[in-house]
């Protein structure tokens, strides 16, 4: 499953007055630097020197065995808890009903490097922060276990332009046998700023309703979203497990033929619920 995301950075969170213009003139930049096959920008550079503005913050997941909901609004903030990028669904930061996807965490004060590959595991250069996925749920035994992120743009203060990619491994704690999955995606934000992902991306656990209903409802239950079952096991937070069962196009699991949209769509509202 691939999705792509962006949003736009001139919301106001910025405390740096200059910031739609700087944002328009970084948009001018990159539409030109474009032309030259530069694709996301042409100068990702070391620490600190990289303070060309994001046309767009965007958060794109380019894989995803778990089944992570789409989000529709990103921040990022520092404190002296250090930085926090925020991939959440949401309307602005204040909505009652934000809900966190995923997080990652910079520690205080880290001395990052673009030339690096951190290990979000152990071995190799530990990572200084975290990298959580929380997927809508207040708390999960999700666990980031191992795999790597690097940045190709780093700074650490307000206003700074951070971009980068993970491969994630993580180990779902919620099923006995700690099956691991990976998650992979890029990011590009300027810190302290947010708002919403432009043309927001529909939910994909709504996507999914119909076919649970048609296909998987008259026997299993699925946590709040479908309280009866009869006669087979719970589906929440299992969507991890909907892929053993199912090839796209072939009859799998009860005879029945899922499409790989339908598949990834009805891991997404197992997890969800
Ligand atoms: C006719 C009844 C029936 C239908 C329809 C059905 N299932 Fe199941 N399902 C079962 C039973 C019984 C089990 C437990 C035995 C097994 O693992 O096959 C099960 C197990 C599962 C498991 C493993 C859960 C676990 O805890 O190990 C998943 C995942 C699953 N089903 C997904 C689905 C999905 C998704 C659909 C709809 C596309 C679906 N099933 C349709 C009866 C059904």
């Amino acid at each position: 499953m691939k999705s792509e995301i962006s949003m736009n950075s001139t919301n106001g969170q910025s405390s740096r007055p200059s910031r739609i213009a700087g944002a328009a003139l970084g948009l001018a930049l990159i539409l030109i630097a474009g032309c030259g096959g530069g694709g996301g920008g042409t100068n990702p550079t070391g620490i600190n020197t990289s303070n060309d503005p994001a046309a767009a913050n965007s958060y794109t997941v380019t894989s995803d065995q778990y089944g992570l909901e789409r989000a529709t609004y990103l921040s990022s903030s520092v404190s002296n808890l250090g930085i926090v990028f925020r991939v959440a669904i949401a309307t602005s930061l204040n909505d009652p009903d934000y809900k966190t996807i995923s997080r990652i965490d910079v520690a205080p004060g880290a001395s990052i490097t673009t030339q690096t590959t951190y290990s979000l595991g152990n071995g190799g250069a530990p990572f200084p922060g975290s990298l959580y996925f929380l997927n809508g749920h207040p708390s999960t035994l999700l666990r980031t276990v191992g795999g790597t992120i690097t940045f190709s743009r780093y700074g650490g203060n307000s206003g700074d332009r951070i971009s980068g990619s993970y491969s994630a491994i993580i180990e779902d704690d919620n099923d006995p046998a700690k099956p691991t999955y990976t998650i992979a995606a890029g990011f590009d934000f300027v810190v302290g700023s947010g708002g919403a992902v432009l043309s927001a991306p529909a939910s994909l656990a709504l996507a999914a309703q119909p076919v649970y209903q048609a296909q998987c409802a008259s026997c299993h239950s699925l946590g709040s979203y479908d309280a009866t079952a009869s006669g087979a096991p719970e589906l929440a937070l299992k969507g991890g497990e909907v892929p053993a069962k199912y090839s796209a196009g072939q009859p799998g699991h009860e005879g029945v033929t899922l499409s790989a949209a339908e598949i990834s769509a009805l891991q997404v509202l197992c997890n969800t619920n």
